[in-house]
């Protein structure tokens, strides 16, 4: 059996992970973001080293973990489908700022900033590990599952 084809039974929401370089802001589509303590609450993130995202994390030390609503493949596709190097994915995206500079989409289920405690290198994706330092809920809906009919 494709080991692909069994870790594809695991249930994950979508949410679109977002920092911060500069005066430049951006952000992609994560299916692999999880709580990783209770006490205190942590998530972890798994971002490729080849996406633009993932250089604005490692050199701002921050990102926001922005859960998205049922309501929002198309948001999932535009922040997954393409990168940041190419397009601005906020141009016609109402966002703001909480306590970390990170873009909070104003439009989501949830979300969390964080400023990175830690980071670990995977395969070709690197584990970033947030501390986080605000978190809301913004909308009485139900989160977006990942369907992979949805985006492939
Ligand atoms: C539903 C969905 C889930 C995704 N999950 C992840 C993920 O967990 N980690 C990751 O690195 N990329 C993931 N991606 C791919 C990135 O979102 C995609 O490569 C994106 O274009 C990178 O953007 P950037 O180069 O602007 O950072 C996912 C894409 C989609 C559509």
């Amino acid at each position: 059996m494709d080991v692909q084809t069994v870790l594809d039974k695991i249930l994950n929401g979508v949410t679109v992970v977002t920092s911060k370089a500069g005066s430049k802001i951006n952000g992609l589509t994560i299916a692999w973001a999880t709580q990783v303590s209770f006490q205190p609450p942590i998530v972890a993130v798994s971002v490729g080293k080849t996406r633009y995202t993932h250089n604005m994390i490692h050199s701002s030390r921050v990102f926001a973990v922005n859960i998205l609503h049922e309501g929002q493949v198309e948001v999932a596709r535009l922040f997954g489908l393409q990168s940041g190097r190419n397009i601005d994915k906020f141009a016609s995206i109402p966002y703001e700022t909480r306590v970390t500079g990170a873009p909070i989409l104003k439009d989501c289920l949830a979300y969390l900033d964080c400023e990175v405690e830690g980071s670990v290198p995977v395969g070709d994706h690197t584990l970033f590990i947030g501390k986080i330092v605000d978190a809301n809920i913004k909308a009485d809906k139900k989160p977006l599952t990942y369907n992979p009919d949805d985006y492939w």
